[in-house]
């Protein structure tokens, strides 16, 4: 167990106590990673912090987020269209999952051109356009750079691959068959297969982490880092605000590329082989201080395969990037193996994942608080038992992510309360991996009605159905007959025009809670301790800053959950600054089902 998760969870007595506070800080130097270096560390006040720590970064998934052109598919002009709608939820950075040109065989995240705009989202006019409106609403736009590969339909790859001699042929990862014919080695593609496919002008194989559509670029050669490089500083050029680098923690690959260990298809997974390889750091440093280094504009990591303890060579001080997304929170059920095999988990294990990324960045770093992204299934789903009130756990889930320390990373449909969808077969999905774990779980012997059972929780395709606006036909996301996925039957409730007439709506409640967040230093800038970490049903922790202190509170289950010893912080005096319930009384002695609050200590 990493020594550091002790260090955020107290009694809550001590906690409550300013003295006790001290003392506890004292006796914790031993690991350097006190409480009262994570206090000393907290800015003062929220007004040194850099913005991009103040604000909410939103997700936007382009393809389904707004269409203008009365098409199946949502477009950039679309994005524009809805920047009052984000600027009233608190919104200070869009983060535009890819919109180059790209032949879509992973939904933009193969990249075919990256100076240029795909014609389904639109132009470079519509981007610049995009970037100076949002600009005139303080809001800006982060671009998601897919550079661990490219698209196998770009130009470079296209080169590469024409012959052993061309001025690309050492871009891509390339190598002879084995002895046999057959692939260099063993590994296994995230999206099933092997991760080598041949080209015959070449005689060769070359390597893809993902689709052979995604052909994996050499980072070893010079040349292609400072070609990277140079498109980050052309977006940077042209206004960007910030950067989401995707699959980041796969650039680099270990020496030699060794076969790992085979599993009953014969091959290895190819995450194991390289994420988090050795070295990788210099190239992301190279990168960082050839791109974005010396300005305001930020860089985030996906960096699967990063531990919670690794973080410090990350973020902070002597990190890579200004935030990095960690995911051991959302891997707690292990789908991210196999859909089928996915098991149950306890909250203390969310409590653990959560409390150890804030504990290694308590006094050095920072990372995004998030719960969804357009890879998972919606979090009323993912993190509350089934038949929960999803309303209610949306809240509940607002509470939590707004009321940790980290930038909210919060994904389109998140703030109305999406829940997941079900089609009837696997025919209606578009995502490669839900296709993947389909065809996974057949080969391991389960029943299509299984198979699809899995789809149904953990496919992307929840996260990417088309938003809802209203009431009007397709949730007025398109006025196209019909829609690239469909439009989740819950519409006629859960949309943004419907929730804005309501306070009690999922969308009333996270402007409150943005609102809350963003007028207080305690929330933005304080430290974080764990509290309670045994109670069964309730996550709570304490924000600290100058003494102020606000105790967040969340009934993960769906019975009613006895504060047990939280109960000494309630009274009829007690300042409740929000509650998942409303404004009227709250039970001085427990938290009803899935209710969440945030009170003043
Ligand atoms: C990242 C993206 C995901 C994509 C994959 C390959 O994990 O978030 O959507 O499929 O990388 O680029």
């Amino acid at each position: 167990m990493n020594p550091r998760i002790n260090m955020t969870r107290r009694t809550f007595a001590s906690v409550l106590s300013a003295s006790a506070l001290a003392l506890v800080g004292c006796a914790a130097g031993s690991n350097g990673q006190s409480a009262s270096a994570a206090s000393a560390s907290s800015s003062a006040s929220a007004q040194d912090m850099p913005w991009w720590k103040k604000t909410i970064v939103y997700e936007a998934y382009p393809k389904s987020f707004q269409s203008t052109k009365g098409v199946e598919t949502g477009d950039i002009a679309g994005v524009a269209s809805r920047l009052d709608y984000l600027k009233e939820l608190g919104v200070g950075a869009i983060w535009l999952t890819p919109v180059f040109v790209s032949p879509m065989a992973d939904n933009g995240y193969d990249v075919a051109d990256y100076y240029n705009i795909d014609p389904s989202f639109g132009t470079m006019e519509d981007m610049e356009e995009l970037i100076a409106k949002a600009g005139e609403h303080g809001i800006k736009i982060v671009l998601d750079m897919v550079v661990n590969h490219t698209s196998n339909k770009n130009a470079w790859f296209v080169e590469s691959s024409s012959s052993k001699n061309n001025s690309k042929a050492d871009w891509y990862i390339w190598r002879d068959p084995a002895k046999d014919g057959g692939a260099p080695n063993n590994w296994r593609g995230i999206f099933g297969g092997s991760a080598w496919t041949y080209v015959e002008a070449r005689g060769q194989y070359y390597l893809h982490t993902f689709l052979p559509e995604q052909p994996d670029l050499n980072w070893e050669n010079a040349e292609v880092r400072k070609e990277v490089a140079n498109v980050f500083n052309f977006w940077r050029n042209k206004g960007a605000g910030g950067f989401r680098i995707d699959a980041v923690t796969y650039i680099k690959k270990p020496a030699g590329l060794p076969d790992g260990t085979a599993e009953s298809d014969g091959l290895a997974p190819i995450h194991d082989a390289t994420a988090n390889t050795e070295g990788i750091l210099d190239f992301l440093h190279e990168l960082r201080n050839n791109t974005v280094a010396g300005t305001d504009c930020f860089m985030v990591g996906e960096a699967n395969g990063v531990q919670a303890s690794e973080l410090s060579d990350w973020v902070g001080e002597n990190g890579v990037f200004d935030m990095v997304f960690e995911f051991s929170h959302m891997d707690l059920d292990g789908h991210d193996a196999s859909w089928i095999d996915a098991h149950g988990w306890e909250l203390s294990a969310l409590k653990d994942a959560l409390s150890a990324t804030q504990a290694n960045t308590a006094s050095n770093g920072w990372c995004p608080t998030f719960f969804e992204n357009h890879d998972q299934p919606r979090c009323v789903v993912n993190f509350f038992p089934e038949g929960s009130d999803t309303d209610l756990a949306a809240k509940c889930m607002a509470t939590v992510q707004l009321g940790l320390r980290g930038t909210p990373f919060v994904y389109q449909g998140q703030e109305l309360g999406f829940t997941n969808v079900a089609w009837p077969s696997i025919d209606y999905y578009n995502d490669p991996s839900s296709h993947n774990q389909y065809d996974q779980a057949i080969a391991k012997g389960h029943t299509p009605e299984e198979a699809l059972a899995g789809v149904h929780r953990f496919s992307r395709d929840n996260a990417r159905t088309p938003m809802q606006w209203d009431t009007s036909s397709n949730a007025g996301f398109t006025t196209a007959p019909t829609t690239w996925l469909p439009v989740h039957n819950d519409y006629e409730t859960q949309n943004a025009a419907v929730e804005s007439e309501r306070d009690d709506s999922v969308l009333g409640y996270f402007r409150r809670m943005a609102e809350l967040r963003e007028r207080s230093d305690v929330l933005l800038a304080g430290n974080y301790e764990e509290v309670a970490h045994d109670h069964e049903q309730i996550y709570a922790f304490v924000r600290e800053l100058n003494s102020k202190k606000m105790l967040v509170m969340a009934n993960f289950s769906t019975e009613e959950a006895s504060l047990g010893d939280l109960a000494g912080t309630m009274s009829d005096a007690t300042k409740v600054l929000i509650d998942t319930y409303g404004s009227g009384p709250a039970p001085t002695s427990a938290l009803r089902p899935l209710e969440a609050r945030i009170c003043e200590l």
